[in-house]
């Protein structure tokens, strides 16, 4: 078991132990990182303003997402290349996920095969997807998915093109020898440092992803898959208003963590005008910056029925592995708890948008 109270004290831990580049890719966000700490002081900012003489002794923080059962409103946001942080790369995070009782979502680019991670989940795993220019490889990993069992599919559109992060620029970042994308063929990220005079990442984005993707898309991959589709990476009411009618099943109000358009808005201050504008249409989830109990009680409040959780899960799978997966959503629960029983609010229903003044 990891010796770490909260999750900021397993990042300063997980740095320690990550290699240089592993850490700037996971910790950075684009350009002057302003948005990354954006989406964090914006959670600081707000108050809550906590109900009393509730009945609290029996809190239940489950919920549902997309008709699944998850053990709280916190889902596994997707990241990238998971045997950066352990060996057992995704397949330990799906391990994780389901001691918490929560949804993993994989990302396309995954250093574990979708079969492995699904065969080792015991909760509903979902997979984000990035659309490639030859559609016919798109179609090809969609059904692969499919197939493996995955359960929604996240299509993931703020990245037309990978944000400028310096500090990969910098490392010229690349995956080391040995480490694959394992859902996607033959691909590899620059073979070796050197091959790239910038990120190895970014250069992967621009030569092999899709920027034509439009909303168009959205209804072809409607008719191409009987999955549901989650959209990710919106910040703006309209933009939320054309997913839910171009069929999507639910919304991730979500700037990447800060790593696309640097300067974009803290998702948790757009999250209420975007609820109002859904009023309850599709589902609908936020990510950035979630890092206490009381972020959680927050999101939900101002409209989200769930969170998803980026970086805290890489410092926990860099710590300990699987273990330490399900530790870090561990300390979350226990906040989230707390900060439910001194809100007044012994259930997520009871998570009103009054909490927030
Ligand atoms: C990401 N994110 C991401 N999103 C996505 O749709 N596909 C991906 O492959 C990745 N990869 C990725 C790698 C790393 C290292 C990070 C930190 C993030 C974005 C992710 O899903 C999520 O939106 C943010 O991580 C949420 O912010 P926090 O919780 O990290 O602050
Ligand atoms: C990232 C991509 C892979 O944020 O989504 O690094």
């Amino acid at each position: 078991m990891i010796d770490a109270l909260t999750l900021a004290d397993l990042e300063a831990m997980a740095e320690a132990r990550l290699s240089r580049m592993a850490w700037d890719y996971y910790a950075s966000g684009a350009d002057e990182e302003i948005t990354l700490r954006r989406n964090l002081e914006a959670y600081r900012r707000l108050a809550l303003h906590y109900r009393v003489l509730v009945d609290v002794a029996r809190r239940d923080p489950g919920t549902t997402v997309l008709g699944q059962r998850v053990a709280m409103p916190v889902l596994v946001a997707p990241t990238a290349f998971h045997k950066l942080a352990h060996p057992d790369g995704e397949v330990a995070t799906a391990r994780g996920a389901g001691e918490a009782g929560t949804v993993m979502i994989l990302s396309t680019l995954s250093n574990s095969r979708i079969e492995d991670v699904v065969a080792a989940a015991t909760g509903p795993v979902w997979f984000q997807l990035y659309v490639y220019k030859d559609r016919a490889r798109t179609e090809a990993l969609v059904r692969r998915v499919e197939a493996a069992g995955a359960r929604a599919l996240v299509l993931t559109v703020d990245a037309p093109l990978l944000g400028r992060r310096d500090r990969d620029v910098r490392n010229r970042f690349t995956l080391p020898a040995g480490l694959d994308l394992a859902n996607v063929d033959g691909d590899v990220v620059a073979a070796r440092p050197g091959d790239v005079a910038e990120s190895g990442l970014a250069a992967y984005f621009a030569s092999l992803l899709d920027p034509s993707l439009s909303w168009k898309d959205v209804e072809w991959l409607r008719a191409c898959t009987r999955l549901p589709i989650v959209v990710k990476g919106v910040v703006r009411p309209d933009d939320a208003r054309r997913a839910a009618a171009a069929g999507a099943a639910a919304l991730v109000v979500s700037n990447h963590g800060g790593r696309q358009l640097d300067t974009s808005p803290a998702t948790i201050e757009v999250l209420p005008r975007i609820a109002d504008a859904l009023g309850g249409a599709i589902e609908l989830y936020v990510d950035g910056g979630v890092r206490r109990g009381t972020d959680v009680v927050k999101a939900v409040a101002a409209g989200a029925r769930a969170v998803l959780i980026g970086r805290p899960v890489l410092w926990g799978l860099a710590l300990d592995g699987s273990a330490g997966v399900a530790g870090a959503l561990a300390i979350l629960r226990r906040e989230l708890d707390l900060a439910m029983a001194l809100c007044g609010c012994p259930d997520v229903a009871s998570i009103s948008g009054d909490l927030l003044g």
